[in-house]
């Protein structure tokens, strides 16, 4: 029982090299499957092919490394096993000759000796099963001890009966490892259901701007009032529940239009599905795919253009129906004209709500 203990360490070493180049390899294959086009279009696939090899050929040598110390660690075990059986078995013989033990005794032994040794044997059996489970066992751990970007001690619901009014006091923020500054001193006042530009040029901190609104993280000093309360005042969820965001990079699911849609209120009927869509100028195109809107999309949104996306995640905002309308570059994929008829469409949709629209020119 004690032996084994000997590679213990050796062992969890080896464990974890071994999930380290599982994990790289994993990783690696699902982002070069994913991106399979784009490597293709950069003459980047024989590189990559060779990158995956070497990676394949990590693990097959950490998994032999493992196996290595693995297999010396059961071999001591099954000696020990073995041996003691041996040793068992003889001394009964020499006893027996001697006279010194009776027939059914020598028998008796015979017997049990091998059974003396089977839990033994199960305990290592089960020890090499959990192995790779404890190799594992570290980064369940980190997970599962995280902390979330902020904390969540709000108690205000964010059941504003008008729309709120968005307010930014001297605010600072850094991302954390940057040197200098996303956002120094920005002050701005959203006036309660009214559409508010917030333009500027790419990297001008627009969207770190909106993240600090969802409250994704907290900023460095000053403050920002939603219906002029702290964000900090309101649950996290009931925060987020409020403020209805198309970001930059929209995200679909591998679901129908109609789920994709609901999102954000499964309770909706088609006709509140049909009428967010017409206002986001994609309605006819939408009842045109081949099963409407129970079509399926395929897993971020690949069967649509970017322009579609676009709208489609502009149509489920305005479905949120929430107070606060947030659009971070949202018509940035869309051609001008249809760009100039959805905002019109959007000013008349959102009539009502506190709307951010986030540009990087002003036309938008
Ligand atoms: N997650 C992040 N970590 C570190 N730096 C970031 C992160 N997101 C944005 N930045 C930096 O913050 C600055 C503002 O970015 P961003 O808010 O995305 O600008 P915009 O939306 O106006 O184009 C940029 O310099 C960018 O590199
Ligand atoms: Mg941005």
């Amino acid at each position: 029982l004690a032996g084994p203990r000997l590679w213990d360490r050796l062992l969890a070493r080896r464990g974890r090299a071994h999930w380290d180049s599982y994990e790289a390899l994993a990783a690696d294959h699902l982002e070069a499957l994913q991106s399979m086009a784009t490597l293709r279009a950069a003459g980047a696939v024989g590189r990559t092919r060779a990158r995956l090899e070497r990676r394949s050929a990590a693990l097959h040598r950490a998994t032999v490394a493992k196996m290595r110390v693995s297999l010396a660690d059961t071999g001591l075990t099954d000696l020990a096993v073995q041996g003691g059986t041996v040793a068992a078995v003889l001394v009964a013989c020499a006893a027996a000759t001697t006279g010194g033990a009776t027939a059914t005794g020598t028998y008796l032994l015979l017997m049990l000796a091998s059974e003396c040794f089977r839990p033994v044997r199960d305990l290592s059996r089960e020890w090499h099963a959990g192995h790779l489970g404890l190799s594992a066992v570290d980064g369940i751990a980190a997970l599962r001890h995280t902390e979330g970007g902020v904390p969540d001690e709000g108690t205000v619901a964010a059941d504003w009966a008008t729309p709120p009014e968005v307010r930014f006091e001297n605010v600072h923020f850094t991302h954390p490892g940057r040197a200098r500054p996303a956002l120094a001193g920005i002050a701005f006042t959203a006036p309660a259901g009214r559409v508010t530009a917030l333009v500027g040029p790419s990297g001008a901190g627009k969207s770190t701007l909106l993240s600090l609104l969802l409250r994704q993280r907290d900023p460095d000093s000053g403050r920002i009032t939603v219906g002029g309360l702290d964000t900090a005042a309101y649950r996290l969820d009931a925060l987020r529940r409020g403020i209805a965001v198309v970001s930059q990079d929209t995200y679909l699911f591998r679901a129908t239009v109609a789920d994709n849609l609901r999102l954000a209120r499964p309770a909706a009927t088609s006709a509140q599905l049909h009428e967010a869509a017409r206002a986001a100028g994609i309605h006819e195109e939408l009842s045109r795919l081949p099963d409407g809107y129970d079509t399926v999309i395929g897993e971020r949104g690949a069967t649509l253009s970017g322009g579609q996306r676009q709208r489609l995640a502009l149509a489920r905002a305005l479905l949120a129906d929430a107070p606060v309308l947030v659009l971070d570059e949202a018509t940035s994929a869309v051609d001008e004209r249809a760009e100039a008829r959805i905002t019109r469409e959007l000013l008349a949709a959102g009539r009502g709500r506190t709307c951010l629209l986030v540009a990087h020119r002003l036309e938008a």
